[in-house]
């Protein structure tokens, strides 16, 4: 409690009052209309990985996507890859946390895409509360997939042969690069907010398609394309 309340603080001063009212509007909003529980982050230190081995290294916290983030990075997605091609495009969130950008991807595509949505999460508390959540939203589990896995095992998840891969800044280092090579002869687009390594991707053959500068590190993303992904004449990019 006395952590959270300085932590509070501590954005205060560095962010000023305007982020209290984004973080609502963002995060705190999605959990009242959809009884959820997604918003609290959990520090890394609060996390039990003691089975994530080397993962575990390179993992960050949890904390939540913003939801206009998430729906306007999936919209771009779908204008890229053009209406058809995206319907049959799989959604695998690597590093859900509690699922909250798994469910607003779900809650707007779920019911007309080929493939169930997956998230993996290697903290299992957490997977549980995505599942959880999963629940809340009116999903069975087997409509919104939630894998309680590191992102890693990534290909053990694809279905099909195209995907839009999502990541919130879940890793970096090591095993950020395990799973860029996993998914090397796979065709997809990637979503990656908060790039913070975003300087590796040419040398694992993306091509930046789109970047959005936000405020924070929580509304600045890009999309890229693999480079086994190619569109076909009249789709963007
Ligand atoms: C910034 S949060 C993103 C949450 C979620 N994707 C969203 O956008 O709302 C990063 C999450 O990645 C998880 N994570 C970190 N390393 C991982 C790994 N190797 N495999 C699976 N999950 C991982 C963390 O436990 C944390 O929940």
């Amino acid at each position: 409690m006395v952590a959270k309340l300085f932590y509070a603080l501590s954005i205060l001063r560095r962010r000023g009052l305007s982020f209290f009212f984004i973080y609502f509007r963002e995060s705190v909003w999605f959990d009242l209309r959809h009884r959820t529980r997604t918003s609290a982050r959990v520090p890394k230190q609060d996390q039990d990985l003691v089975e994530a081995g080397t993962d575990a290294a390179d993992g960050l916290l949890y904390v939540a996507s913003f939801t206009t983030v998430t729906r306007q990075s999936v919209a771009l997605a779908e204008q890229i890859l053009g209406s058809a091609r995206f319907r049959q495009a799989q959604f695998l969130d690597l590093g859900c946390g509690k699922g909250k950008a798994l469910l607003v991807y779900a809650l707007n595509y779920a019911r007309m895409v080929q493939h169930p949505p997956v998230g993996i999460e290697y903290d299992s508390d957490l997977a549980d509360l995505a599942k959880a959540n999963v629940r809340a939203c009116g999903f069975q589990p087997n409509e919104v997939q939630v894998a309680a896995d590191s992102a890693t095992n990534i290909r053990e998840y694809t279905a099909g042969d195209l995907s839009i891969i999502y990541l919130y800044n879940s890793f970096q280092g090591e095993t950020l690069g395990h799973v860029l090579n996993a998914l090397r002869d796979h065709p997809h687009l990637l979503i990656y907010v908060d790039p913070a390594e975003a300087q590796r991707l040419a040398h694992f053959g993306y091509e930046i398609l789109e970047r959005r500068k936000g405020r924070y590190n929580a509304d600045t993303w890009l999309v890229a394309r693999s480079e086994t992904l190619r569109t076909e004449p009249g789709d963007a990019g």
